[in-house]
């Protein structure tokens, strides 16, 4: 009988550790179960890049346990992105990162639901007033602090800047002010105040929390998060967000939202943290990058001072004068704009994660066709292709201030791989359903933040010789990247 036993057992073998030929080749690496895990976890994008040279634009690796099929072809990424959600389902792996980096379990969760409902808040008729709101907060935190108004030199960490800026900022325009008066100085007082508690502690949990997201903190990192969200969950509670004047309509649909599904106040709050890091954990990184490349890029520096000057004259005023910049002034920066792309397709890396609910077949552009297991998960990266694809772009490691721009200032959208155009050929904002909803305002606060900046202050790298430094690995798949070290600068309000 034993015997038989084995003979069943042997004779099951190949069927659980191979695939057939139908499905993408497989990879599991040389660890037991672990597989790939902790090169994967280490640094995905070279990881991924040796695996493409290995199989194609098609394979499936072993991580954790986990099967985890890549797709690394932008031609085909239409039959991932709006493949039904009964075949590939985009809210399961989106719970297990919700409840392992925030301890959010939400009742009938569905991102998708969820983001319908809060994309008009952020977008179209709701724009202005968010586009305003940060223009005042941005003034408050930068034009309005009496430690900012030295005319002597301030050194300062690039990084911290731009994300302690972007972040107070942001988190004051969609969470609310202390009180109501942006332009009272004891209102901006507790705004800056309060807003800086919330950045320094947000900024720890953030290091922390693409190990946490990977289940590979330390005993003494896990109380460190748990202390530091601790202390959030205080400052974002029920009680707290309730007293604060100029909510912005997401925060009230957003909250209306959870008292809908159920959710009681002790979870309420945990929800809005996830909330703080899905909506300001990218800008600042992203204005860092920009700023960095510009002070880099001499000749990039003076074609967007050049725009932004002309803007400015054509309207007659200084930026000083203005009680806002309008919405008309933020779309006729066409430099800016390229500058703003190219920034995202060197630093952008997210991924787009499918759970496989069902065996089915992928049809790749070229007429491939691929079998899926169900309880595989679908990832496409888009960083590796199309955004550093040598084939679509020459050169892809440099940054080219101009290059999605044509020689008539109108944006460039055409790119090629293989001969035929592309449908995507830069995926900083995800695409699809995966699409950010936040895009509109992410870019008008980015845009208001650097012209604040490069109009009223002289800003310097303290070291011209200081080297770009490298991304932080353990980040690819969570959307902006952030530098493994900070770069000095130094910075004094104009004469
Ligand atoms: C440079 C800045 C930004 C970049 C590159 C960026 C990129 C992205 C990407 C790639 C996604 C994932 C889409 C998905 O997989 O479903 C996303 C989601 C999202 N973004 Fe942005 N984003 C930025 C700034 C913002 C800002 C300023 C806001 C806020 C108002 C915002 C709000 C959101 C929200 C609410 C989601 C949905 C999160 C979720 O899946 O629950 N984003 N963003």
């Amino acid at each position: 009988m034993a015997w038989a036993c084995r003979g069943f057992f042997f004779a099951l073998l190949p069927i659980l550790f191979s695939r057939l030929p139908s499905e993408p080749p497989l990879d599991r690496g040389f660890v037991p179960w672990l597989g790939h895990a902790v090169e994967f976890g280490k640094d995905a994008a070279s990881f991924l890049s040796k695996m493409k040279q290995k199989h194609g634009d098609i394979f499936t690796i072993q991580v954790a346990g986990k099967f985890i099929t890549i797709l690394l072809d932008p031609h085909s990424y239409d039959s991932v992105l709006w493949e039904s959600s009964c075949q590939l389902d985009f809210s399961k792996y989106a719970r297990l990162l919700m409840d392992r980096m925030f301890d959010v379990k939400l009742p009938d969760y569905d991102p998708n639901e969820e983001k319908v409902m809060l994309r008009s808040a952020l977008q179209n008729k709701n724009l202005p007033s968010l586009t305003k709101a940060m223009f005042f907060n941005l003034q408050t935190l930068l034009l309005s602090d009496p430690s900012n108004l030295s005319r002597q030199w301030t050194d300062e960490g690039l990084f911290h800047l731009s994300y302690g800026m972007m972040l107070r900022a942001g988190y004051l325009t969609l969470y609310g002010n202390e009180e109501e008066n942006y332009n009272d100085p004891s209102c901006q007082d507790k705004d800056r105040a309060h807003s800086a508690e919330v950045y320094s502690a947000f900024y720890k949990l953030d290091q922390l929390l693409m190990r946490a997201a990977r289940s590979m903190l330390t005993a003494a990192e896990k109380k460190e998060a748990a202390n530091l969200k601790g202390h959030l969950w205080k400052l974002l509670s029920v009680k707290r967000l309730n007293s604060k004047a100029n909510k912005s309509l997401w925060l009230e649909s957003y909250k209306q939202h959870l008292e809908e599904l159920g959710v009681d106040e002790d979870m309420q709050p945990r929800a809005m943290l996830m909330q703080l890091w899905a909506t300001q954990g990218n800008a600042g990184p992203a204005v860092f990058w920009l700023l960095l490349f510009l002070l880099k890029h001499p000749e990039a520096m003076a074609a967007v001072q050049g725009e932004l000057e002309k803007v400015i004259r054509i309207r007659g005023q200084t930026m000083k004068q203005m009680q806002g910049i309008s919405q008309e002034m933020l779309d006729s920066t066409p430099v800016f704009d390229s500058v703003l792309n190219e920034t995202l397709r060197l630093t952008a890396a997210p991924f787009i994660s499918r759970e496989v609910l069902a065996d089915m077949q992928l049809r790749l552009a070229d007429g491939r066709k691929f079998s899926l297991r169900k309880e595989d998960r679908l990832c496409l990266f888009p960083y590796l292709s199309p955004q550093m694809d040598s084939e679509i772009y020459e050169e892809p490691e440099k940054f080219k201030y101009d290059r999605f721009l044509n020689a008539d200032n109108t944006e460039k959208r055409d790119f090629y791989k293989g001969g035929e155009r592309l449908k995507y050929y830069n995926m900083p904002w995800g695409a699809g359903i995966n699409t950010c909803i936040g895009k509109f305002h992410a870019v008008n606060s980015i845009k208001q933040f650097v012209f604040i900046l490069l109009t009223n202050f002289d800003l310097e790298l303290k070291d011209p010789e200081a080297r770009i430094p490298g991304f932080d690995k353990g980040r690819y798949g969570f959307g902006m990247l952030q530098p493994e070290n900070d770069i000095m600068i130094q910075y004094k309000l104009k004469d």
